[in-house]
């Protein structure tokens, strides 16, 4: 899909389809002002008659719109004007998105950018048009089998705005939301991918490829002999029980000076979480297949720093196994060590995902990281306290948290932070090994989850970003959201300085 900045006059835009903004209580927005002035106010009379009320996510499609240049104009409802926000804003564009995905439309010009949520500059107005329209365009069919005409032929979504003087903020922002957008759907795709095709293995393979279509990003891939020769106790021992070996995945992409430290991001790349021994119950463990998101997360943000090729280096880790029962799979009050030395008694095998992060974390000393930040679709805990809208946020080191919070709200995929305090430490005490896996109570799993990780991450500064309520949707709409990406690459541009 292409992402275009245009200007000038709206009423003489050649376009198959122009998006206007309405709102409640007939009023027009600028550019949808300036079509009805043009066309002798054909817009008003419609609104005078009622047919579009100008609610949030309303569409109206018009034909033969008279002196005007584009074959079509789409009226899309903003809702109260004094109530106008990013959220309108953004379901707004997904309703016209919608509505040109259902008319089989192929190009469209959209003015909706020209609306100013209150805080929002034209740099972010033009982002989320463009990665709101590729979430709505976005299309799964790698594993349908008869192959169904696509939903979308939307190829060309072209943005509008009014002032000279924002037309390189709105350049720039397209080509970050273009960038950004591939990044989100290269994350989908692999969440989206069932268990069977989506192994350890096939993640492994992915980032050998991208390591063939970026020459300047370098892919290792550690076996698990490599990952015995480690000491990597605590990963093996969630792989144990499957069939299919764990790798550890490593994509470096060095744009910075050569002895600038790295950022490093981490995702938990567990292809299929069945529990293991502690296994899950039946309903919804196909949902279990998106316990690589995290994994991931770290694919798409990486593509997007080769696509941008920010001025840091960066480095993507990806611990990467299934876990399953199975007569060699761990058992409740096994102890493992794991990499640090630190040993652990796994009480309950489900908690699977701080195994294999814990030594990913480990390994990650040796890059001497300026930050290091892991994603993980960690505890169902975090879903339950959260919902479905911020991920969780954990760290020390409140720079770090204000800088992730930034970028999350400025990239609309935010998190939300949580305590990290001493206080639930002693939750993991155990009698036989250093710590145990869980929390001896029932109370905080998302937060003893992130004290776990806490205790291998001591030496560099650290974020942990649990992606379980946000990495996927559920139901009608059920797959792979590709967040945290867009918060990822935010992050990265600031840090770069590719973005004020
Ligand atoms: N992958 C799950 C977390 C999860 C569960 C994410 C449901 C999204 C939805 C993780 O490996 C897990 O099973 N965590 C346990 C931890 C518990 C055993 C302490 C959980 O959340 O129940
Ligand atoms: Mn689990
Ligand atoms: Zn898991």
């Amino acid at each position: 899909m292409e992402f275009k900045i245009k200007n000038g006059d709206p009423a003489r835009q050649k376009t198959p389809c122009l998006i206007l903004g309405v709102f409640e209580g007939h009023q027009l927005s600028a550019p949808a002002e300036a079509i009805d002035k043009a066309s002798g106010g054909h817009l008003s009379d419609i609104l005078r008659k009622g047919d579009m009320d100008g609610e949030t996510g309303r569409t109206l499609l018009l034909y033969r719109v008279p002196g005007v240049s584009c074959e079509r104009v789409l009226l899309v409802g903003c809702g109260k004007p004094e109530e106008f926000n990013r959220h309108s804003y953004r379901r707004a564009l997904a309703a016209a998105v919608t509505l040109l995905n259902e008319t089989h439309i192929t190009a469209a010009l959209c003015t909706l950018p020209e609306l100013v949520p209150p805080g929002m500059e034209p740099y972010h107005r033009v982002r989320d048009a463009v990665t709101v329209c590729a979430d709505n365009v976005y299309h799964y069919d790698r594993t349908k089998g008869e192959k169904k005409p696509p939903k979308s032929v939307l190829e060309h979504f072209d943005l509008w705005v009014a002032q000279e003087q924002d037309l390189e903020a709105a350049r720039q922002a397209a080509h970050h939301g273009g960038v950004i957008a591939r990044g989100i759907a290269l994350a989908k795709d692999l969440g989206n991918l069932p268990g069977n095709i989506c192994t350890p293995g096939y993640l492994a393979d992915r980032a050998l490829e991208l390591g063939r279509d970026y020459p300047r990003l370098q892919v290792k891939i550690l076996e698990e002999e490599d990952l015995e020769t480690l000491d990597m106790g605590a990963l093996l021992s969630v792989s144990r029980g499957s069939r299919q070996p764990a790798k550890l995945i490593l994509m470096e992409y060095r744009g910075g000076p050569e002895d600038a430290k790295p950022v490093v991001l981490v995702g938990k790349g567990l292809t299929f979480d069945a529990g293991g021994i502690s296994i899950k119950p039946a309903s919804d463990m196909d949902e279990m297949k998106f316990d690589m998101c995290g994994a991931a997360s770290v694919f798409g943000a990486v593509r997007c720093a080769l696509e941008l090729a920010p001025p840091l280096n960066l480095i993507g880790v990806v611990p990467a196994s299934e876990n399953l029962p199975d007569g060699d799979a761990s058992k409740p009050g096994d102890i493992v060590t794991s990499m640090s030395g630190q040993t652990i008694e796994i009480l309950n095998t489900d908690a699977e995902g701080r195994l294999i992060l814990c030594d990913a974390l480990t390994y990650c000393e040796r890059f001497d990281p300026e930050v290091v930040i892991d994603m993980a679709t960690l505890t169902g805990a975090c879903a339950v306290a959260l919902g479905k809208h911020p991920c969780g946020l954990f760290t020390r080191n409140e720079q770090l948290a204000a800088e992730l919070l930034a970028a999350g709200e400025a990239a609309g995929d935010r998190a939300w932070r949580l305590p990290l305090w001493d206080d639930y430490q002693e939750e993991l005490d155990s009698n036989f090994a250093d710590m145990a896996n869980i929390g001896n109570s029932r109370w905080g799993g998302a937060i003893t989850a992130a004290c776990f990780l806490s205790r291998y991450t001591k030496k560099y500064p650290w974020a942990h970003l649990d992606i379980a309520g946000i990495a996927w949707l559920t139901g009608k709409k059920k797959g792979a959201t590709g967040r945290p990406v867009s918060l990822l690459t935010e992050f990265i541009l600031k840090r770069s300085g590719q973005l004020k």
